[in-house]
């Protein structure tokens, strides 16, 4: 890129790898749960806390959902998960928890952590959404954990035992929440992250503008009584 004068591509690929940040993966080659693949990690961690972030959750806020975590952390040498609350008829596609107060605005103590509970047994409408922060006694209770919702180990399971004996908060989130996990999502998500994007963002708004006039256009064609 150099010797091609690609000095802003060159950039770009610089801030990623100039920062000192070193990646070490794991694979967990079989679908065990969440719960599983988060104890394949457990000597990347050692005796520290750690954050847990799903991929297809994107979380957009001022200050980033991680970080909004870690400062609770510091207050309260407690872990801690994300949730927000989501329409009551979608619960049974998450974790859900039982709040049994509210500490302070959006920190809630909680009585119960339910991985995927039926509509009509599910304790609230805050669902986890994929961050948390975890103290590392998580992973003797993974260690001995039977397999729950699906047959799979689930982190939340662990979690709801975790706080028989350390506090487990939640923190409501209250910004924008994408979950590219499902093809709908997927679509909607590079939509709206593209409609800010500066590369893009110049094309896709009236790209969109003319394709939903001629949608519409389409619509009353196929409304309109044949003569
Ligand atoms: C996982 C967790 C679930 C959580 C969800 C958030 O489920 O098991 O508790 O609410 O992520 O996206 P999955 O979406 O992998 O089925």
């Amino acid at each position: 890129m150099a010797a091609k004068h690609k000095d802003r591509l060159l950039d770009m690929v610089k801030s990623t790898t100039d920062i000192g940040v070193n990646l070490f993966f794991v694979r967990q080659p079989y679908p065990n749960g969440l719960g599983d693949a988060v104890r394949l990690a457990k000597s990347f961690v050692a005796d520290e806390p750690f954050v847990v972030m799903l991929g297809d959750d994107l979380m957009s806020d001022k200050v980033p959902l991680t970080k909004q975590l870690i400062n609770e952390y510091e207050d309260t040498h407690s872990s801690i998960l994300a949730v927000k609350r989501v329409p009551h008829e979608e619960v049974s596609a998450y974790g859900v928890i039982d709040p049994s107060d509210e500490v302070k605005p959006g920190l809630f103590n909680v009585s119960r952590f339910v991985e995927k509970p039926a509509v009509e047994d599910a304790p609230s409408d805050l669902a986890i959404i994929g961050r948390y922060l975890l103290t590392p006694e998580i992973f003797g209770i993974l260690d001995n954990l039977k397999p729950g919702k699906g047959g799979e180990v689930q982190l939340t399971d662990a979690i709801d035992k975790l706080n028989e004996t350390q506090r487990v908060f939640a923190h409501e989130f209250t910004g924008d929440r994408y979950d590219v996990g499902n093809k709908f999502g997927f679509v909607q998500t590079t939509i709206e992250y593209g409609l800010t994007h500066p590369e893009v963002k110049d094309k896709l708004r009236p790209y969109l503008e003319e394709l939903g006039k001629r949608l519409l256009a389409d619509d009353k064609g196929a409304k309109a009584p044949k003569k």
